[in-house]
């Protein structure tokens, strides 16, 4: 497939912020880092959808031990500053947790409010252990502070679209990451 040939609207998506390839070669590092971490343990991989469908499906390919995975929905009351995280579940697990090992992976924080409520929530299941994986920590926007054991890119407050990331529920099918221009 020829890459570069994504259609968008005049004007809308922006340089091109990470590529496909910087994006494949950190999801195969961090794959790498958690089969070694989690490697003889029942590793049960998170996602809160929609946006981490991406990263997630990748980075599941790139982890080398058996791992079960399984999402969660939730609906948010208001923009997330304004409310301070209001957030409420629209799709619970299917997967048992108890006693196993728990990793949550987001594709993006900002504030932190959503992983701290989804932390909170998961708790609640007793698993093992409960870590959380990030591809893109936007960490200037923190409002509370969330524990991230692994992390893909620090990134600068920009607008992007990409990879899971929309723009009006557009954009997430772009293989990279873009700053997104709007006209
Ligand atoms: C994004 C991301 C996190 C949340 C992080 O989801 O997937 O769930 O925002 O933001 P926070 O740290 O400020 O709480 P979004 O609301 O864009 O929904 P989507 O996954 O459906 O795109």
């Amino acid at each position: 497939m020829d890459r570069t040939s994504f259609t968008a609207g005049p004007g809308e998506i922006g340089p091109v912020f990470l590529s496909e390839e910087q994006i494949q070669q950190r999801v195969a590092q961090l794959g790498a880092e958690i089969s070694r971490d989690y490697a003889g343990k029942d590793l049960v991989v998170i996602g809160v959808l929609r946006g981490v469908l991406f990263f997630m499906a990748d980075l599941l390919r790139a982890i080398s031990i058996p791992a079960a995975f399984d999402v969660l929905a939730i609906a948010r009351y208001g923009p997330t500053e304004q409310t301070q995280g209001v957030v409420r579940l629209t799709k619970d697990l299917n997967e048992p947790l108890r006693g196993r090992h728990a990793l949550l992976v987001e594709d993006i924080i900002d504030t932190g409010l959503t992983t701290h409520f989804i932390m909170r929530t998961l708790r609640l299941h007793e698993p093992a252990s409960l870590k959380a994986c990030v591809l893109l920590d936007r960490n200037r926007r923190r409002i509370i502070n969330v524990d991230l054991a692994y992390v893909g890119f620090e990134i600068p407050d920009y607008y992007l679209v990409g990879y899971g990331l929309d723009f009006r529920e557009q954009y997430r099918n772009l293989p990279y990451v873009a700053k997104f221009e709007p006209d």
